[in-house]
């Protein structure tokens, strides 16, 4: 038998950066999947037939049928994103799998990017550089692209984890109050840092400014702003989204931004992904939507492909993923 031929075999789903990529290849017999799109499904099943460990993307959707199809031998998922909304985490953990997934390193990226999205919005960026372009800049104008000023207004952070807490700072920095909603309250000594004011639902939506979402999607989550939320915001409200697409009734938000009776939005996720330029909010000078980017910087997507080999590596030699999202799979007694 051949050195190569006693190593794992896996499936990368995608080409991710060589921080993570090399090691990967150097280690197992790697199937890569070296696609701009990601694999179509039936590609996906068969490929995975067989592998030791997969390597997913949050493009790839992990269900029982793909678990089935990879065999019993599959010992880890490896799914290069933070959050893992795509793997049917229960199923893993039923059959002994366990998802690793790469927390931490894109914390304050993706902060940057919400902050970024929140400015360029309030600001009107966009449509001031679409004005220029348009070369319809004749002369100085005194009411001309009048925004919103982000100093001295009230930021609601919905979800504060790691990101909403990074976008409490970064909304600090800028003279800002922040209100936060989570199911779990920041300690004291955190809200006093962060100085971040817990707050119910009701209440951010009635008095934000700038609404940002730093949630989870889960069957609470989904459609959390709807047509009956967006009408509980302050007229002239921006809604900032780098949290997952379907957290936001799309159909709503356009609705209230045409009414204006929101101000803007700023959407780094939709639903559905990708959304085609067809779509009526691109049809909104007010709404600017970028391709699900918040996590990509050259140095973070580095460390996240770091952290994907590593538990991808860790779960095909059979020792504890460095970061799993299922811990509990390590306290099911042995299979019989
Ligand atoms: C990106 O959305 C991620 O979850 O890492």
């Amino acid at each position: 038998m051949t050195e190569a031929a006693g190593r794992p075999r896996v499936l990368v789903t995608r080409r991710i950066p060589d921080a993570g990529l090399e090691r990967v290849l150097a280690a197992t017999r790697a199937d890569l999947w070296d696609d701009e799109l990601p694999p179509p499904r039936d590609e996906l099943l068969r490929r995975v037939a067989g592998v030791d460990g997969l390597l997913s993307l949050l493009t790839d959707q992990v269900d029982d049928e793909l678990l089935d199809a990879a065999g019993p031998q599959l010992k880890v998922v490896s799914n290069f994103a933070v959050g893992f909304d795509n793997v049917d985490v229960p199923a893993c953990t039923a059959r002994g799998i366990p998802v690793g997934n790469t927390p931490g390193v894109l914390t304050e990226t993706t902060a940057d990017l919400a902050f970024a999205l929140l400015m360029a919005v309030a600001r009107r960026l966009t449509e001031g550089y679409d004005y220029v372009r348009a070369d319809r800049w004749l002369t100085w104008g005194p009411m001309l692209l009048m925004g919103s000023d982000i100093h001295g207004g009230t930021l609601g952070i919905v979800g504060f984890g790691r990101i909403g807490r990074e976008m409490a700072k970064r909304g600090s920095g800028f003279g800002m109050r922040i209100l936060y909603h989570d199911v779990q309250r920041a300690t004291a000594e955190d809200e006093a840092a962060l100085r971040a004011e817990p707050a119910g639902l009701e209440t951010l939506l009635a008095e934000s400014d700038f609404i940002s979402l730093h949630t989870n999607l889960s069957p609470e989550t989904q459609h959390l702003l709807d047509a009956a939320a967006f009408r509980r915001m302050k007229r002239g409200a921006i809604v900032i989204n780098t949290s997952r697409g379907p957290v936001i009734d799309h159909d709503a938000l356009a609705e209230a931004l045409r009414s204006g009776h929101l101000g803007g939005a700023g959407l780094d996720v939709t639903e559905p992904e990708p959304m085609r330029a067809d779509h009526p909010l691109l049809s909104l000078p007010n709404c600017l939507v970028v391709p699900h980017i918040a996590s990509a910087s050259h140095a973070t997507r580095a460390r996240m492909a770091e952290m994907a080999a590593d538990n991808l590596l860790a779960g095909v030699a059979g020792e504890r993923l460095p970061t799993p999202v299922n811990p509990e799979v390590y306290d099911r007694p042995p299979a019989a």
